[in-house]
């Protein structure tokens, strides 16, 4: 079968949204994102049950607004892909059975893609703004760096992604997101730290940067209690420096872990995914040490490195005949969703 259209959704934590890809060129047509930011600021932080609720109000608009943004309606789409996990529960079976339900009225096929390797593959999507324009060579090493997630791959192919090592407690955006609370700064922490470091002196606070001079894993959550420790005795210099403090450690740790997996690996191409992706000093450092060492950095365009559909569809594409054929597929009551035929 070909598909040439993918109608993408994703729903697994705070952001609704939805893309037409074209499947060919891994092309992104639309990309809408309905972002909840907003509604769970005054909580600090996202409450899965309120998310679920306003995944729900705001998913038929966003995907006709991702149809219309494409100039094409869904007699034009020919399958639909969906994120299917990992997330929060609730918000996820907003996005599937909405997916579900139109690819049964439609007649379409329907593939579920990971979060996380659609994650990895988002720096191969191309658009009209020139992403893409250039791709790393497989196998590459993968860090995605996100919420609820830090972890380094070998990537040799969709579907084909081997762990070489990931955080033991908090994510980095979970680091960067629980810190910024602690500095009484607003939800998402991770931008607002980004912000308020570039007029801070990284080297202000002298802070943990746990497991840095072993293996492959990570591990935030003693940073984060130094920092708790330094606010609570007194000792934190002002915001600006604790901020590019803070920071620095997250960046240190992830940067010489990812370039320590390229080596052990033997490669020379290192994909950086994910939310904190986003981290301009992150970026920066990346790309410097990397270049240092004959490492290509590649680093995912910002508007594919937080949670956005096209991702999804951008895998789903790149894993269609796998995926049609069913045979990776760990949700496969949900893929075989074809409208039964009428005698
Ligand atoms: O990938 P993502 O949108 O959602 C998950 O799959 O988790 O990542 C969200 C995370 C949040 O923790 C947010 O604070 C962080 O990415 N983030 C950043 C930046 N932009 C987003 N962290 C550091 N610097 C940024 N500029
Ligand atoms: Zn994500």
């Amino acid at each position: 079968m070909s598909i040439d259209l993918l109608l993408a959704i994703e729903s697994s934590c705070d952001e609704t949204a939805a893309a037409v890809v074209e499947s060919r060129r891994l092309r992104v047509l639309s990309n809408v994102i309905a972002t909840q930011i907003p509604i769970h600021a005054r909580f600090g932080g996202v409450v899965p049950e309120i998310a679920s609720r306003n995944h729900l109000t705001a998913i038929s608009e966003v995907v006709d607004k991702a149809l219309r943004d494409a100039r094409c309606g869904l007699d034009d789409v020919d399958a639909v892909a969906v994120t299917q996990g990992p997330g929060l529960a609730g918000c996820l079976l907003v996005g599937v059975q909405f997916a579900k339900a139109l690819a049964w009225g439609r007649g379409l096929p329907l593939i579920p893609v990971d979060h996380i390797e659609a994650h990895c593959f988002a720096v191969r999507l191309t658009d009209a703004e020139g992403a893409g324009s250039e791709q790393p060579d497989m196998p590459f090493v993968a860090l995605a760096v996100s919420g609820g997630h830090t972890s380094l791959y070998r990537v040799e192919g969709p579907g084909q992604m081997r762990r070489l090592g990931q955080t033991l407690d908090d994510a980095a955006g979970e680091a960067f997101d629980k810190i910024a609370k602690m500095m009484g700064l607003p939800y998402p922490g991770g931008v607002e730290i980004d912000r308020l470091s570039r007029s801070g002196d990284p080297a202000a606070a002298s802070l943990p940067r746990p497991m840095l001079h072993k293996g492959l894993d990570f591990s935030f959550s003693g940073l984060k209690t130094a920092v708790r420790y330094a606010l609570t005795d007194g000792t934190a210099p002002a915001p600006a420096d604790l901020a590019a403090s803070a920071q620095e450690a997250i960046v240190e740790c992830l940067v010489v872990k990812a370039l320590r997996a390229c080596k052990a690996e033997g490669l020379t191409d290192l994909v950086v995914a994910g939310g904190v992706a986003c981290n301009a000093r992150l970026r920066e450092v990346l790309s410097q040490r990397a270049s240092a060492l004959g490492v290509k950095a590649w680093l995912t365009p910002p508007r594919y490195c937080t949670d956005n559909a096209a991702m999804i569809g951008g895998l789903a594409a790149a894993t269609r005949d796998t995926a049609l054929r069913g045979a990776q597929l760990l949700a496969a009551d949900i893929y075989t969703t074809r409208r039964p035929r009428r005698s």
